[in-house]
């Protein structure tokens, strides 16, 4: 699902080119008919929900002094409204299954440190909050519910930000690892989360961040220095 067609135009061709099949809904996540009808879609086309990637997000950089409320409503309606309803429909689905199902919600490192963006940062959070909310209420319907927390990834997004070599030396010198990440690095969490050797994990805030949620500023510092 993605309400841009190119862009899940494209993940569908990578999807067939490894010769799995795949449907497309062009929808908006911040419309909670369009959520129902996406799972809807989905229940028909493959007979179960299997598994839920909470992925659609924007970021935002308005700073909460001039917070404007359709700003506020637009950040929190994609990010955390839409992870609410698609969890929603995917829930009714997944708990009539013998088999239940698997939530991954994919968070920030920017719900749990300042990035100076606050309708980005409160979505994120609440996304952890709903991950520890719904694994603890749907655990006992065979519904396995985790969230996995992105450090700053080398991704369509980010590079909106900022595009240039001096941008992505400096994401990459801020964590321990010192090197960037992609989309695929988060999606091998997700594919660990959602499978069957997950099986007894749920609840669960997996960082995937090359560390920088545990890494003080301090001892970066030479690191950011020679980046820059
Ligand atoms: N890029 C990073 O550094 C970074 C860091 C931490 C967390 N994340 C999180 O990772 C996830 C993926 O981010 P990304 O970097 O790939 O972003 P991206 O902008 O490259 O991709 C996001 C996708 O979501 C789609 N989308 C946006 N709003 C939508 C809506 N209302 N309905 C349906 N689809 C919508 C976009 O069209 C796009 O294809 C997001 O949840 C983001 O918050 C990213």
């Amino acid at each position: 699902m993605d309400r841009d067609r190119e862009a899940g135009r494209r993940t569908c061709e990578l999807i067939a080119a490894d010769g799995e099949k795949s449907l497309l809904e062009v929808a908006d996540v911040s419309d909670a008919e369009s959520c129902r009808k996406a799972v809807a879609a989905a229940t028909t086309a493959y007979g179960s929900v299997d598994v839920l990637v909470n992925n659609a997000a924007v970021t935002s950089f308005m700073p909460a002094s001039d917070m404007a409320e359709e700003e506020w409503s637009r950040v929190i309606g994609i990010n955390l409204k839409g992870a609410m309803f698609m969890s929603k429909w995917a829930l009714k689905a997944m708990m009539g299954q013998a088999h239940g199902g698997a939530i991954v919600n994919i968070a920030s490192g920017a719900g749990l440190r300042s990035f100076a963006s606050p309708a980005y940062a409160a979505s994120k959070t609440g996304i952890l909050g709903l991950t520890a909310d719904l694994a603890g209420t749907y655990g006992r319907h065979g519904v396995r519910v985790n969230a996995v927390v992105p450090g700053m990834l080398n991704t369509p997004m980010a590079r909106r930000i900022d595009a240039s070599e001096r941008g992505r030396k400096l994401r990459s010198a801020a964590s321990p690892l010192g090197t960037e990440g992609t989309g695929w690095d988060v999606a091998w969490a997700v594919l660990f989360l959602a499978g069957d050797e997950a099986r007894w994990i749920t609840g669960a805030v997996l960082p995937v961040d090359a560390g920088m949620l545990v890494a003080a500023p301090l001892p970066t510092l030479p690191f950011m220095r020679d980046a820059e």
